[in-house]
């Protein structure tokens, strides 16, 4: 799917009725993007990543990540974008699956707080692209008072 026309379809997930707008997005996201094996949201709460809606094969023992531990903490921490290769040559990584290859964590930031992250698993190597990097930054930018809101 062209990344216009998909921002176009979650501005009007997120614009529209839906109880469950982010899990519907979180779908979405997994579903349209042959690349995007795992996709979850983790929503910051006191020092800690929480997991929030997730699609994808299987379920993560990742469910709470201190700030500042693997990839997802390291953007907590940042506020950076963080797009991983290949998740075997990065010490920080927390393996949840054994067929990812790489993954980009994207901050979602309100009011200039970190306040979640969009996080992406692929089982391809190399998977994201500065395509995908920006696409996927706009897509944080429209979840922020959504989240913030939760
Ligand atoms: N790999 C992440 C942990 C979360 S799982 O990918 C769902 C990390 O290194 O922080």
């Amino acid at each position: 799917m062209d990344y216009k026309e998909a921002t176009n379809k979650i501005k009007e997930i997120l614009d529209s009725q839906d109880e469950n707008k982010i899990q519907t997005v979180v779908d979405f996201l997994q579903s349209q993007f042959q690349t995007y094996s795992w996709v979850g949201i983790y929503i910051v709460k006191n020092d800690v990543l929480h997991l929030g809606p997730w699609n994808g094969p299987h379920a993560t023992e990742h469910t709470k990540i201190p700030i500042g531990h693997g990839i997802c903490g390291s953007a907590a921490k940042t506020g950076k974008t963080e797009n991983i290769a290949d998740v075997r040559a990065d010490e920080r990584y927390l393996s949840c699956f054994i067929s990812t290859r790489s993954e980009i964590v994207v901050p979602i930031i309100y009011k200039e707080s970190i306040i979640g992250e969009i996080d992406i698993d692929s089982d391809q190597p190399n998977a994201f692209t500065h395509s995908d990097e920006h696409f996927l930054k706009e897509i944080a930018d429209m979840l922020a008072k959504h989240i913030h809101n939760m």
